[in-house]
């Protein structure tokens, strides 16, 4: 790839945000037909610099070139005309237009009088959705669709340019083993056209598989750029977080309490049906299935956002009907969902009022809230999970990804609820604090805590769970306990292939 000059190229480039220097003079270059990732902690500045990139923010200082050509880049619109396709992290889709609307947004092909050329939009759109091999078409209504669905609308909008380069943003963080396999096709067909991609991810192994040079940012500064074949993920992290990771240390092993959530064939619908397990104070349970195999769902249920169509739940012992999520607060029953910008955050809100929200009742002295004490747990999380944010007044909007979802865990935590669920905890976060993070949910239930983690990531279940269920299309297929679990019976079990053995 060495002589080819580059589809895209930074210079100095420098971005403040009040109280934040999120870009620090980086200098960066991309050459067609690679794939270059962007690594970096939470709050590190990558998808600062690709905004920058894409017309969504304005440099304060530095120079972009496409080709040998200065820009600048006004908006998202002539970053497209120039050929440059951004893929969001925060999906920015308009729920109640149609696929082809959103990916036309602006720029709906017109026939003579002005008039919308439909027939046109919808041929185009599904074309490119047809590359895609997604279920849904161009007239589907975006906010009809999951969020990995909506993540290949964004990713079809790249598809209907003559890219010159392509950023993706954490793409892969909500799709599917099967998705992303569709994704990293597209990705090769684009590199195999000469188009330069760009792509920030925290997963070492797809950074290895499909990356050919890697570049990390910290705290905003550039640190480097290496090719992928001839280092490691040590010298990534070490390049990323400026140290070695510690992964010794890890399960506390301490004495389990008694049981303090038992569900017994608990059913949904279709959605999960004969559902049996239990945990123990002092417990980690990890669930471990594919996407779609019920495993949320559960999570709901047990919060009180659905209703079980037959089953019981006991907490303590004691029988429990749960009708909603403030009967399940009120008996000590948390949830950090999954999808933090729908169900976690108010993204026009502060971080110490977000993370307080679910307490204010018992924050309240008299008429006020007590700021003293919101702020108080605010420091405290921050401190815990390293929460990067010039202060509890910063707007958790303009928080970086990693960074919105350790406040949602704070939020929860803060609570110290007996029985904690933690749907995905680690989507979007660094290698650094995901293991902080993992560190966390193991003294959690060094003190007591029930704790059920739901994760896509084998390494992860494997890593923080005493006992793993594994689930198979809305059932139990098999329970494990960290001894006898290997990763290949956790895999048949999730794949449907061990006969029903449910605990
Ligand atoms: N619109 C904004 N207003 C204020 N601060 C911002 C804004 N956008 C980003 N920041 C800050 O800039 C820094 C870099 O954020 P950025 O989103 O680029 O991080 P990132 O490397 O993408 O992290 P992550 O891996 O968590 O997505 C963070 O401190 C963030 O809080
Ligand atoms: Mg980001």
């Amino acid at each position: 790839m060495t002589g080819q000059s580059p589809v895209l190229r930074l210079e100095g480039i420098v971005k403040t945000f009040p109280g934040v220097r999120a870009l620090d003079g980086v200098s960066l270059s991309i050459l067609p037909g690679e794939v270059h990732a962007l690594m970096g902690e939470n709050g590190a500045g990558k998808s600062t610099l690709m905004k920058v990139l894409g017309g969504i923010h304005q440099p304060d200082e530095g120079t972009i070139y496409v080709g040998e050509e200065p820009v600048v880049m006004s908006g998202p619109l002539e970053a497209k005309a120039k050929g440059i396709m951004f893929i969001h992290q925060e999906l920015s889709l308009a729920g109640e237009l149609s696929v082809a609307e959103n990916i036309y947004l602006g720029e709906l092909p017109r026939k003579r009088f002005g008039l919308v050329d439909w027939v046109d939009l919808e041929r185009k759109t599904n074309d490119s959705l047809s590359r895609l091999k997604v279920g849904f078409n161009a007239r589907t209504r975006v906010g009809d669709l999951s969020i990995a669905n909506q993540q290949m609308v964004e990713i079809a909008r790249a598809l209907t340019v003559d890219a010159k380069a392509v950023i993706f943003d954490e793409p892969t963080a909500s799709l599917t083993d099967a998705e992303k396999v569709v994704l990293f096709e597209v990705i090769a067909d684009l590199q195999s056209q000469g188009v330069g991609i760009a792509y920030i991810s925290h997963r070492m192994e797809e950074i290895f598989r499909i990356t050919d040079r890697i570049s990390v940012l910290r705290d905003g500064q550039y640190r480097g750029t290496v090719n992928t074949s001839e280092t490691d993920e040590e010298s990534v992290t070490q390049m990323m977080i400026g140290r070695k990771l510690d992964l010794s240390r890890l399960a506390s092993h301490h004495e389990l309490g008694d049981v303090a959530l038992e569900v017994r064939g608990l059913c949904c619908g279709d959605l999960f049906e004969d559902v049996s397990f239990s945990v123990r104070s002092g417990e980690v349970v990890g669930f471990y299935g594919l996407v779609g195999a019920g495993r949320t769902e559960i999570a709901e249920t047990l919060f009180g956002l659905r209703e079980p169509s037959a089953g019981t739940i006991l907490l303590n012992g004691e029988e429990l009907r749960i009708a909603s999520p403030a009967d399940a607060i009120a008996r000590g029953i948390s949830l950090v969902p999954e999808d933090r910008k729908t169900q976690g955050l108010v993204l026009g809100m502060n971080c110490r009022d977000n993370m307080t929200l679910p307490q204010i009742s018992d924050l309240k002295a008299g008429p006020f809230v007590a700021e003293g004490a919101e702020v108080a747990i605010f420091d405290q999380y921050r401190d815990k999970l390293d929460i990067r944010t010039p202060g509890w007044k910063q707007m958790v909007g303009n928080l970086s990804g990693g960074n919105q979802q350790k406040i949602v865990i704070a939020k929860w935590l803060s609570m110290h609820p007996n029985v904690l669920i933690v749907d995905e905890p680690t989507r979007g976060i660094d290698v650094g604090s995901k293991s902080e993070i993992h560190n966390l949910i193991r003294d959690l239930a060094a003190h007591g805590y029930a704790v059920i983690v739901i994760s896509s990531e084998m390494p992860e279940v494997l890593h923080v769970s005493d006992r793993i269920v594994a689930m198979y299309s809305g059932r139990v297929m098999r329970t494990f306990t960290s001894e006898e679990v290997t990763e290949d019976t956790l895999i048949q079990a999730i794949s449907g292939l061990t006969p029903g053995q449910a605990a």
